[in-house]
């Protein structure tokens, strides 16, 4: 039985299309049943519905400042869904911890950095800035601290004479695209535990 999971976004989504079409495989052991926003407009959304997978819009907005408030929307409708595993890429909202303890071991996120290296906000500029000779992403399971549970999957890449934020982070984007699919791949196993 392939994992049911859920992909969390704002942005883009190009994680999401990365994950989609791996799980195009039939050998893949999940399958993507929901992509969920806190952006209404957000560009992944409509990738997803071109993909012909259910989407679901919980704005942020009209909860304030409950930040418990929106998180227990964002789990009604994943439970509607019957979701199994949730993967975080580039969702730009701090989970509570209540969320993210009711999601021990089955929530997962995308970072753009070598962790425990860089975590937090603009880690490209920020690996420029330090005279990194090396940088990356990693794909770990999500615990209250921000940036800090255990690493599923890893991949460095070359910090090169000249690299522009923009450079770096598209070296970087390409290994996420690689990386998070077969992260999701080990945990839907059962390979890997957090
Ligand atoms: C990625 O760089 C990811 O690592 C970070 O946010 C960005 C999202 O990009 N968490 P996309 O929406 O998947 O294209």
């Amino acid at each position: 039985m392939k994992k049911r999971v859920a992909i969390l976004i704002s942005g883009r989504g190009s994680n999401m299309a990365a994950l989609i079409d791996a799980a195009k495989d039939p050998a893949y052991p999940a399958e993507i049943v929901l992509v969920l926003s806190n952006i209404a407009d957000a560009g992944g959304l409509e990738r997803a519905r071109e993909a012909g997978i259910a989407t679901e819009v919980v704005e942020h907005k009209p909860f304030g400042k409950d930040r418990a408030a929106f998180d227990r929307a964002v789990h009604a409708v994943l439970e509607r869904h019957r979701t199994e595993i949730v993967c975080l890429a580039g969702f730009l909202r701090l989970l509570t911890p209540w969320f993210v303890e009711r999601w021990s071991g089955r929530l997962i996120n995308i970072h753009p950095s070598l962790l425990p290296a860089l975590k937090g906000l603009d880690t490209h500029a920020r690996a420029l800035a330090a005279g990194a000779t090396q940088h990356g992403a990693t794909v770990h399971f999500v615990v209250p601290e921000l940036d800090s549970g255990p690493i599923i999957a890893q991949e460095s890449v070359p910090v090169l004479p000249g690299d522009t934020e923009e450079t770096l982070a598209a070296r970087v984007l390409a290994v996420e695209h690689r990386i998070y699919p077969l992260a999701l791949k080990r945990v839907a196993q059962g390979d890997v535990a957090g």
